[in-house]
């Protein structure tokens, strides 16, 4: 089992003022929202408005910064999510994918143990056990039916965000007691107590 953090995610106060001035950012809901809990809806058409939202998405996720972001993070309860874990400090070109409708079809048999954080519940990690492989159907911007084999941290990313859409969070691996404590301090949070 390997453990490395990953991605930090955290509440950028300067960034959060972008959101008022570039059209394109959306704004991140955070824990304990409700929408965060629904199960997303299927999506039944890829036109331009869905490629305009996932543009967006993306550019709030390089903008938070972030590795993925499902759309129930920005309010919108549907099966799309967006991805990309190149290692921008690297230099790495970036590797942008759009997951529309994805749908985890095979595992493979070993696992792999990553740190996790998400955009909605910032400032929390939780290392958490996953397949170190997928196979992951979805459809891409322009609609079309792909199949992708991922293994490593990006095989993470699909199923923590494939688990946004099913309404489930990170915290949902801690302890009830771990997870009731981080529950209480975003309520608090977000009633302005904190
Ligand atoms: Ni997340």
């Amino acid at each position: 089992m390997i453990v490395k953090i990953l991605w930090v995610s955290r509440i950028d106060q300067e960034g959060a003022a972008h959101y008022l001035t570039a059209m394109a950012l959306l704004s991140i809901i955070l824990l304990p929202d409700p929408v965060l809990r629904l199960t997303a809806a299927k999506i039944e058409r890829v036109d331009d408005d869905l490629r305009k939202l996932a543009d967006s998405m993306l550019e709030t996720m390089y903008d938070a910064p972030g590795v993925g972001l499902a759309a129930p993070q920005v309010n919108v309860s549907r099966r799309m999510a967006v991805i990309d874990v190149s290692d921008k400090d690297d230099g790495e070109e970036r590797s942008p994918l759009i997951l529309i409708n994805p749908e985890i079809v095979a595992t493979g048999s070993g696992t792999d143990a990553f740190e996790e954080g998400c955009l909605s519940i910032p400032d929390v990690r939780v290392e958490i056990e996953r397949p170190s492989s997928v196979t992951v159907k979805f459809l891409d911007r322009d609609g079309k039916p792909q199949t992708l084999v991922a293994d490593g941290f990006l095989a993470t990313a699909i199923q923590h965000e494939i688990d946004h859409l099913d309404g489930k969070l990170i915290i949902d691996h801690l302890s009830r007691l771990k997870r009731d404590m981080v529950v209480r301090r975003f309520r608090k949070l977000a009633r302005g107590e904190v």
